[in-house]
């Protein structure tokens, strides 16, 4: 029996692995429909997010997928971004051409609140591939649509692979703790994708030879963008390759059984200036915090990068 395609909302801050998340997603029609890419400052401002994801659709050869602009800065603290990871652009490595589709007028918080008021409850999953402030801004102005989510799944956090931007903090939560922590008691089901299992997808260098060998355009820029974001992985932590962080959350959505992990308690820093956006996580329940997220833990990174390959050299 086949099943309908699964209506997503790409929230996201491009960025290299935000951009091969994105062509996965527009490869994929028969697994998700994307509704709409919602842009959110992050890796580079958001001017250059916005811009970067119209780049990306424009490169799937999707130029009608709707690109909104959202929140320029964190919930309550001043943004901080990752030029020395993505380059001053956000999609360094290979030179892209200027986007010529449309960005939509509306801001991307009422776009979200919405769509979700619009659709039918539990039919709408959103995939959040950098800081989580349109999503907590979304649920704090609109509480009503909390209920109206099917599913969040989320690129962000970590526990046992300790942060990397931070000794205890990774990216996506350390830049908006506040906006995490409204999402993360939300209520609305969560499936997190960690450091702990995105560095177990690491971009080696048979995997992007696979891209390079496919001989399009949209897996000529895969390999051209991993060249230049893995030099900051490789350098710091010895690694063969950089973690394809965002495209996990994708993957999940069209085969969920490449990842395994266990329902948890994750609850997030906002106090401490020593661990403030650390996601602290009961993997071993020894709390009686309700369990929140599922905290995934292991992917089958072969099978992980064989459907990326497979799936975007159709664009
Ligand atoms: O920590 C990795 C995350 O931060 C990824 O989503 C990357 O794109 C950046 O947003
Ligand atoms: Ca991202």
């Amino acid at each position: 029996m086949t099943t309908s395609p699964r209506k997503i909302i790409i929230d996201t801050d491009p960025g290299q692995d935000d951009a091969v998340a994105i062509l996965l997603a527009l490869a994929s029609p028969e697994d998700v429909e994307v509704l709409a890419i919602t842009a959110v400052a992050g890796n580079v401002p958001l001017h250059l997010t916005q811009k970067n994801a119209r780049i990306v659709c424009e490169l799937a050869g999707k130029p009608d997928t709707l690109v909104f602009s959202g929140c320029h800065e964190p919930i309550k603290r001043p943004l901080v971004t990752a030029e020395h990871v993505h380059g001053k652009t956000g999609l360094d490595g290979p030179v892209m051409e200027e986007p010529t589709m449309a960005l939509q007028a509306q801001h991307a918080v009422d776009y979200i609140i919405d769509t979700l008021r619009a659709e039918p409850t539990g039919t709408v999953t959103l995939c959040v591939l950098g800081p989580l402030t349109n999503i907590a801004t979304a649920f704090k102005r609109a509480p009503d649509v909390v209920e109206k989510v099917q599913e969040i799944v989320l690129m962000g956090g970590a526990y046992f692979e300790v942060g990397n931007i931070t000794p205890t903090a990774e990216f996506n939560i350390y830049v908006d703790p506040e906006a995490a922590k409204i999402v993360f008691a939300s209520g609305v089901p969560i499936v997190m994708m960690p450091l702990d299992v995105t560095h177990k997808a690491l971009t080696t260098a048979p995997r992007i030879d696979a891209f390079r060998a496919v001989g399009t355009r949209p897996c000529d820029m895969v390999a051209e963008w991993t060249d230049f974001f893995e030099r900051f992985d490789i350098e710091k932590y010895g690694s063969q390759g950089a973690p394809l962080h965002d495209p996990c959350v994708i993957a999940y959505l069209i085969k969920p059984e490449l990842f395994a992990g266990r329902h948890i308690n994750v609850e997030i820093e906002t106090s401490s200036d020593l661990t403030l956006g650390m996601t602290v996580a009961d993997w071993w329940g020894v709390t009686d915090r309700k369990p929140n997220a599922m905290f995934m833990g292991d992917v089958d990174a072969d099978g992980f990068f064989a459907l990326l390959t497979d799936r975007i050299s159709r664009l």
